[in-house]
């Protein structure tokens, strides 16, 4: 049980101290290290240098190898300054407690895990890469190391089922205005969680709940952010379709101020939702909605059903125009443009 007490939070520099690891020996040597001198330093096999090296370079270090030389590093991922979000958050719900991780399985995945054992509302599992991140209806979402946003809030909302899932327009809205806060850029919102700037994907929230109907035990709000990737990091397949800040405005993004920006951008939106009701988040979202007036394409269980779209009604279901006046009602469904 972690209830109460405040999790320290690990910059990832202080891990090990005591025990120096590839990359400790790799920065103190700015030239090349050959594979030998660091297994004999460290007391592993050459094979187990190897994998380490290779499982650096998917964290995001440039490694160079170069046979008979060894290895030299060349770069090394930008990472997040939790010590400088932790003093930005401090005085808030979301700056309680920090979960730090250089790599994870999901941040979705820990914190549904920390929420079962019984972790504080506030707790916030942030990652530089994940090695199965996870988006909606099954998908993937990845993301090089150090250049996107990953990270998931643990919420204790005092709420029912049936709302839970206004809570991710709740945090749709509230990122919109976090980035909109420090780059000059219109994002807008394609029902029910994708961040889009123009016609292009920047972001994605993915929101996870248990509990009984009238009850929330809890909800994960976990968010994906593509800020500092480069087009060609994007995955081929998502090239026309994904964007990154960067890649939007030419410019790099200070992560570590933006990431600091959007939990508190969400402990605002979320305790006015949790006060006052979904009023003013379903007032932004309309302002925000990427489908309206648009023909729309809903797969549904029984076939897709096409339409245009009006807006969300004061659950957030996505009500779509079809013909002869009729308008149907959405709770969930896989929307494309047609
Ligand atoms: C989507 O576009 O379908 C939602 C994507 C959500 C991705 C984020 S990344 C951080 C958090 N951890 C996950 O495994 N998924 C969410």
């Amino acid at each position: 049980m972690e209830s109460g007490a405040p999790v320290v939070y690990v910059e990832p520099r202080k891990m090990n101290q005591n025990k120096r690891t590839v990359i400790d020996i790799l920065r103190d040597n700015p030239g090349f290290v050959s594979g030998e001198a660091i297994s004999q330093t460290l007391g592993v096999s050459r094979n187990a240098v190897h994998k380490h090296v290779n499982s650096l370079r998917k964290r995001g270090y440039g490694i160079v190898g170069v046979s008979r030389r060894g290895y030299r590093l060349e770069d090394e991922p930008c990472r997040l300054s939790m010590s400088t979000i932790a003093a930005r958050t401090e005085q808030s719900v979301f700056g309680r407690a920090f979960r730090y991780h250089d790599e994870i399985e999901s941040t979705n995945v820990e914190a549904k895990r920390l929420a079962g054992a019984g972790a504080p509302e506030g707790t916030v599992v942030v990652a530089e890469s994940q090695t199965a991140g996870r988006g909606r209806l099954g998908r993937r979402w990845t993301s090089p190391a150090g250049k996107g946003l990953l990270f998931s809030a643990l919420l204790r909302p005092p709420l029912g089922m049936a709302d839970a899932h206004l809570l991710t327009l709740v945090a749709a809205v509230a990122a919109c205005d976090a980035i909109e806060s420090l780059v000059p850029v219109s994002v807008r919102i394609k029902w029910p969680n994708d961040l889009f700037i123009d016609d292009r994907k920047v972001g994605g929230i993915l929101l996870e709940a248990a509990g009984e109907q009238d009850a929330i035990d809890w909800v994960v709000v976990g968010m994906g952010l593509n800020v500092n990737t480069e087009y060609s990091e994007l995955p081929v397949a998502l090239r026309r379709t994904a964007v990154s800040l960067k890649v939007a405005t030419g410019h790099p993004v200070d992560r570590t101020d933006l990431l600091a920006r959007l939990l508190l951008a969400l402990e605002e939106a979320y305790l006015d939702a949790a006060r006052n009701g979904f009023d003013d988040a379903l007032a932004q979202f309309r302002e925000r909605d990427y489908l309206l007036k648009r023909c729309i394409s809903v797969q549904t269980r029984r076939g897709p059903v096409v339409g245009e779209a009006a807006g969300v009604d004061e659950k957030g279901a996505l009500l779509v125009q079809l013909p002869h006046r009729h308008i149907q009602r959405f709770h969930s469904g896989d929307v494309t443009l047609r």
